[in-house]
Parts: structure tokens; C-alpha cells; sequence
């Protein structure tokens, strides 16, 4: 369905629904929540979710968070007349703190699927890359790949140790991995995989990236300097999710756009820079 720019991308129903939690799996730091939920549309690779628990949301000792968190959804199943939707979280403040600690059968409020997704360019040679929690979409996108006929992936991921990799291995990802400490992999950042195969300019690639700030900066930068396209998911802090408090815009070529409409996959060379203000990770 086409949104009022007229841009093709799944719609969320109105409002919050609940979704109860079908399974729980810790990767080292890292959590991942599985839910069901029986109200919305199948999202696409990038789209996100508002989140929060039904309890003790609002409450607390300094009553944080009084807001959903947006998360990136990692996978999609159907089962039956509803969707298995499996979100990947890392614990970093009161949010993802109360969404980390539900159990099974636990319930959530959720909505969405809201934002532009990837835009699969099917005629190059993907290339995939990942940094620390930012593997949840990337994981997404390469299960729509699997999905094509003929058309393979090259997966980099990046994470500070062999435990955040983890995650990695749990979704089946066939990627070159590259940890900080060298517990695993490369010893370095992820883009010291990508630059190499950049450089090399035996195929027409598009890159799609997502992870921290300087990490998208610096795919970005990479990108440019070999013309070469790239889709970069990005985040920065989201109060509504759906365009109605202005408190996501990023600034671009075309001015500031807000992130939970327009985004959060935006194109490299819309902007100056990946590394905008108030963005978490
Ligand atoms: C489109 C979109 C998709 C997202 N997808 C995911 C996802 O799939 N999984 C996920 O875990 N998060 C994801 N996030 C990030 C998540 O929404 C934020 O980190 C959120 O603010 C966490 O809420 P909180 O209440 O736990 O922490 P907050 O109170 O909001 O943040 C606590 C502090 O930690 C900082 N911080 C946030 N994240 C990190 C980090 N990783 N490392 C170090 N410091 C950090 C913040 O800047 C802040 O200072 C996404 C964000 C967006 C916009
Ligand atoms: S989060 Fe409210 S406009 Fe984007």
C-alpha cells in the first residue's frame, strides 16, 4: 500500500496492540524476544516497531519511560492468521531494561510496522553490514535475499566480542565476522571487511549498513569515495514513530527530514553525514 508520499511500504494499523511473548533467548549481552502478534501487516527489512511492556511502563523511581522504544524487528514468520515477530535488544536504560527482563507468555504493547524500509536492488550484488545491535535488521534483509532466486549476500558484522557475536550465529548469518578485542574473527571494525572488497571493483555492489554513528559514517564515506550506492538504517530518538512530534529529524541534502517517516533507511548520499545527534547507539 502507498503511503501520502506516495511511497510503497506496509501500513500500521492505528493505535497499540498487544502481542504476547513466545520465546526468549539471551546471546551473551544481547536478548532476543519473540512475539505474536495478530494485528498487523508483514513489514519489510529496516520498518520498526514501537515497544513497551503493559506493566510497569511510566512508573518506576524517576518514572522513566513514559515513551515506547522504537526497535527494528530481525524476523517475520507467518503462523497461522498472525505473525512471529523476533526483535533483537540490548539492555542500555530503563526501556529496553523492563523489555529485556519479560518472560514467556508475557504480554507487550506494540505498533507498526512504521518507516521505509530497504530497497532491494535485486540486478547488484548485495553487501550486507552489521554492527552490534544493528545486526536485528540486517538479519531481516538478508532472509528477503534468501527469498530471490540467484542472489547471494556478503555479510559483515562487526561486534566488540566473540559473546555479542553470538546473535550472529543464532540467525544462521554466513558472514565474515570482525570483534574489537579479537576475541573472534577479524581483530578490528567491520569496515576494515567492506573497504578490501570495495576497492577491488569487480562487481556492481549496493551496501546496506546498519550500526552506530561512526560506523555508518564511515560506510558512507567508503561508499563515496568508490561511488558506490549505499542504504544506511539509522536511528535517532523517536517519541510518536508515525510523524507527529518532529523529534527525529536528521539533517539532509533536501533539509531536515523526520526519520520515522522518511527513514529509518536513508540513502548515503542524501547526507552529509551518518553521524547525527541523539542517536543511542
Ligand atoms: C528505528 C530504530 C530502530 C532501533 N532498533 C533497535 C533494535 O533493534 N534493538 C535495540 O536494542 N535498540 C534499537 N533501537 C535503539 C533504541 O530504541 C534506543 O536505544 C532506546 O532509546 C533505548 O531505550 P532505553 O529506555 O532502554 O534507554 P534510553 O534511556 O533511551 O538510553 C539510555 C542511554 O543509553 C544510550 N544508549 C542507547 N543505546 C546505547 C547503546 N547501544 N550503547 C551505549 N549507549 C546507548 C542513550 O544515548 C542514553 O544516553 C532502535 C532505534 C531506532 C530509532
Ligand atoms: S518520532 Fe515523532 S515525528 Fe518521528
Amino acid at each position: 500500500m502507498s503511503d501520502a508520499l506516495g511511497i510503497e511500504r506496509p501500513q500500521a494499523p492505528f493505535g497499540r496492540r498487544v502481542a504476547a511473548v513466545t520465546a526468549r533467548i539471551e546471546h551473551g549481552p544481547y536478548v532476543s524476544l519473540t512475539v505474536r502478534d495478530s494485528g498487523g501487516p508483514r513489514p519489510i527489512a529496516g520498518q520498526f516497531y514501537m515497544l513497551q511492556t503493559v506493566e510497569d511502563w511510566g512508573g518506576g523511581v524517576d518514572g522513566r519511560p513514559y515513551l515506547p522504544r522504537a526497535l527494528s524487528f530481525a524476523r517475520v514468520e507467518q503462523e497461522g492468521d498472525g505473525l512471529l515477530l523476533d526483535f533483537l535488544l540490548e539492555d542500555v536504560g530503563p526501556g529496553t531494561h523492563r523489555i529485556t527482563e519479560l518472560a514467556v507468555n508475557d504480554e507487550m504493547l506494540i505498533a507498526g510496522p512504521f518507516g521505509n524500509g530497504f530497497e532491494l536492488n535485486a540486478a547488484s550484488w548485495p553487501i550486507l553490514v552489521a554492527g552490534g545491535i544493528g545486526l536485528a535488521p540486517i538479519v531481516a534483509l538478508d532472509d528477503e535475499i534468501r527469498d530471490l532466486d540467484g542472489v547471494r549476500a556478503t555479510i559483515f558484522v562487526g561486534m566488540r566480542t566473540n559473546e555479542h557475536a553470538s546473535a550472529a550465529a543464532h540467525y544462521g548469518l554466513e558472514h565474515e565476522l570482525a570483534t574489537e578485542d579479537g576475541s573472534s574473527g577479524v581483530r578490528g571494525y567491520v569496515t576494515e571487511l567492506l573497504a578490501p572488497l570495495l576497492s577491488a571493483k569487480n562487481a556492481d555492489h549496493v551496501v546496506y549498513a546498519c550500526g552506530p554513528p561512526p560506523m555508518l559514517e564511515a560506510v558512507r564515506s567508503i561508499c563515496a569515495e568508490h561511488e558506490i550506492s549505499c542504504q544506511l538504517a539509522m536511528e535517532s530518538g523517536m517519541a510518536c514513530g508515525f510523524g507527529a512530534c518532529f523529534g527525529c529529524v536528521v539533517p539532509t541534502h533536501d533539509g531536515y527530514t523526520r526519520l520515522c517517516v522518511d527513514g529509518p533507511v536513508l540513502d548515503g548520499d542524501k547526507l552529509d553525514t551518518a553521524l547525527v545527534a541523539g542517536a543511542g547507539h
